[in-house]
């Protein structure tokens, strides 16, 4: 099936149980109705006003170049973020997806993080470069076979997996060759590895997205020249849409996500248009990154909109999180109660949107480890576990335990 965006080991010595997980949840009273209030006598377990649709698929996300690392093994070629990251001065910090989170190595150590929280499915994407180095012509079976391994382990530990095609990594050659995205060839590129990896991998996941955020990677990459390719006035040569081009975009498509992080207010205005963005005031709240407001129901509005106006019958959520400055304590644990308070809210607001029917299938949280987050680098952490990049050693944070109890309950606690 596909959509749009937009074997069998060991929990490594350290790893941390669910049990583990559900102890952080006990370990203060910050978090008001978890486990141990719920008990209380004046708070009822699970109202039914809080709850989920049963069989709700609770989950996390990544992207290959955020957390694999391994830029340069078993033969995967270069992307255009690796060339991107390697330029002087175009990153935070001067970080690269070098090494980001280890994952090409420490994959099974990061499913038994997913199967502590109680995960049950794991959105990740595969880096076009692995599989075909050079973009187009033969493929690398060593590439294909990291996903292999991955898709075996998550399925050993019972956890869904759903595969992004395109998560920014474009093959750099393909840059160097055509111009990428500019060139239809890349298009018809795309096209051969989109169905190489499908035909490989359809028989264990079940669910494909295509490209994630296409706008990000369109106007950062291409008109604002701060997202690899660094383009800034590109677009004068591109192709035009032809009518086979409009009805092979218009084939219907088994499901939708969409990743929600932001509200943008707007009002009606009798303009072409339609609309006008509404400014934000100077003292909306935001979280750590500056680009993104405070504002929780954006996560009843955007699916209720998808199905209101496109008529979707299955809706995924497939990103949604905050950045946050999140150092561990003196005790060890990260208390990143901001990602709590975002979460309990933005939660909230999507279990109105499934009450009231609107057809959200699951939620994937973005994201499972704090990684490389584009230009902005390592500072700014999206996790629900933390990585020490020095060392990497993960520890889930305080967010890790609700989450976790709010998949148990399949309800807001
Ligand atoms: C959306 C992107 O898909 C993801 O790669 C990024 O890290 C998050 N937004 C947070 O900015």
């Amino acid at each position: 099936m596909a959509g749009q965006s937009v074997s069998s080991k060991i929990a490594k010595a350290g790893s941390p149980s669910r049990r583990d997980v559900i102890k952080l949840a006990g370990a203060g009273a910050l978090l008001p109705a978890t486990a141990a209030s719920a008990q209380t006598a004046d708070v009822p377990a699970v109202s039914a006003s809080r709850s989920f649709p049963p069989g709700f698929l609770w989950g996390a996300a990544t992207a290959s170049y955020q957390i694999e690392g391994a830029w340069q093994e078993d033969g995967r070629g270069e992307s255009i973020w690796d060339r991107f990251a390697h330029a002087p001065g175009k990153i935070r910090n001067g970080d690269t997806g070098d090494v980001a989170d280890d994952h090409y190595h420490r994959y099974r150590e990061d499913v038994q993080l997913m199967k502590a929280l109680g995960a049950r499915t794991y959105r990740f994407s595969t880096a076009w470069p692995r599989v075909f180095p050079q973009g187009t012509g033969n493929p690398n079976p060593k590439g294909l076979d990291f996903y292999n391994r991955l898709v075996d382990e998550l399925l050993a530990n019972g956890i869904e997996p759903f595969a992004t095609l395109y998560h920014w990594d474009l093959p750099q050659a393909l840059q160097d060759s055509v111009g990428g995205w500019e060139s239809r060839d890349t298009a018809k590129a795309f096209a051969d590895y989109a169905g190489y990896v499908a035909e490989k991998l359809s028989d264990r996941v079940r669910k494909f997205f295509t490209t994630n955020e296409l706008s990000a990677f369109v106007e950062l990459g291409h008109r604002d020249g701060i997202f690899a390719p660094f383009l800034s006035s590109a677009g004068a040569g591109v192709p035009k849409f032809t009518d086979e081009d409009l009805r092979a975009i218009a084939s219907p498509l088994d499901f939708v996500g969409i990743n929600v992080y932001t509200p943008v207010y707007v009002r009606a205005i009798g303009a072409p248009s339609g609309y006008e963005v509404v400014p934000p005031a100077k003292s909306h709240p935001r979280m750590a990154s500056s680009w993104q407001l405070f504002g929780p129901e954006a996560l009843y509005w955007a699916p209720r909109h998808l199905q209101k106006i496109w008529n979707v019958k299955e809706i995924y959520i497939s990103e949604n999180g905050c950045g946050a400055a999140d150092e561990p304590a003196a005790d060890g644990i990260v208390y990143d109660t901001d990602r709590i308070m975002f979460l309990r809210s933005y939660l909230a607001s999507l279990q109105r949107a499934t009450a009231e029917g609107v057809p959200v299938r699951g939620y994937f949280l973005w994201s499972l480890l704090d990684n490389f987050e584009w230009a902005d680098g390592y500072g700014t952490r999206f996790g629900l576990v933390h990585v020490d990049y020095a060392s990497q050693k993960r520890t889930p944070k305080l967010s890790a335990a609700y989450y976790s109890e709010v998949i148990r309950r399949n309800a807001l606690p």
